[in-house]
């Protein structure tokens, strides 16, 4: 298979064993592998609501493909195709997000992070696109949930 078509492959199948959970299209999880994502609030639709004024909880089960010391997050809600940072708490996901630094080759781990959805946010649909960097910058993992803010 051409690497086109086994990312094609991976990310039909990423929707597929997604069905029963919240659906999510794996972005390009280069040194990790991603068992299963949750939101709160988010287990029956197509679209995941962000209320405004509340909190996004998130729950990433992964496997690392590589040893890494550091881990870095980062979430872009993507907009009409444009990615726009969205302001993270607790970015160095070493702390406070559930994993125990350094990560290991072959291990699973769940990460979990809480974004505050702001007021000041637009009412519109957004892509939410949420990545976890290794030591390199290279993703760990990359998942984007189509959401709408209400
Ligand atoms: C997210 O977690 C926080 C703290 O655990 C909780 O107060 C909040 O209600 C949760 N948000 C949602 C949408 O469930
Ligand atoms: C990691 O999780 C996957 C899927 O749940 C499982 O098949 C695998 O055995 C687990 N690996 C380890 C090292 O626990």
């Amino acid at each position: 298979m051409t690497a086109v078509k086994s990312l094609a492959f991976l990310v039909l199948a990423s929707f597929v064993l997604a069905t029963r959970a919240l659906i999510f299209k794996d972005c390009g999880s280069v040194y990790g592998k991603v068992r299963s994502v949750a939101v709160t609030g988010c287990d029956t639709s197509n679209t995941c609501i962000l209320k405004s004024g509340t909190n996004l909880n998130l729950t990433v089960v992964f496997t690392s493909l590589e040893d890494t010391e550091k881990t870095k997050a980062t979430v872009h809600g993507i907009i009409g195709g444009v990615p726009l940072p969205f302001p993270l708490p607790q970015a160095d996901a070493c702390e406070n997000s559930g994993l125990i630094c350094p990560l290991s080759n072959g291990q699973n781990y769940t990460y979990t992070a809480t974004i505050p959805i702001s007021p000041a946010y637009p009412k519109i649909k957004v892509l939410v696109k949420w990545e976890l960097q290794e030591a390199h910058g290279k993703d760990l993992f990359c998942i984007e949930i189509p959401s709408a803010i209400l």
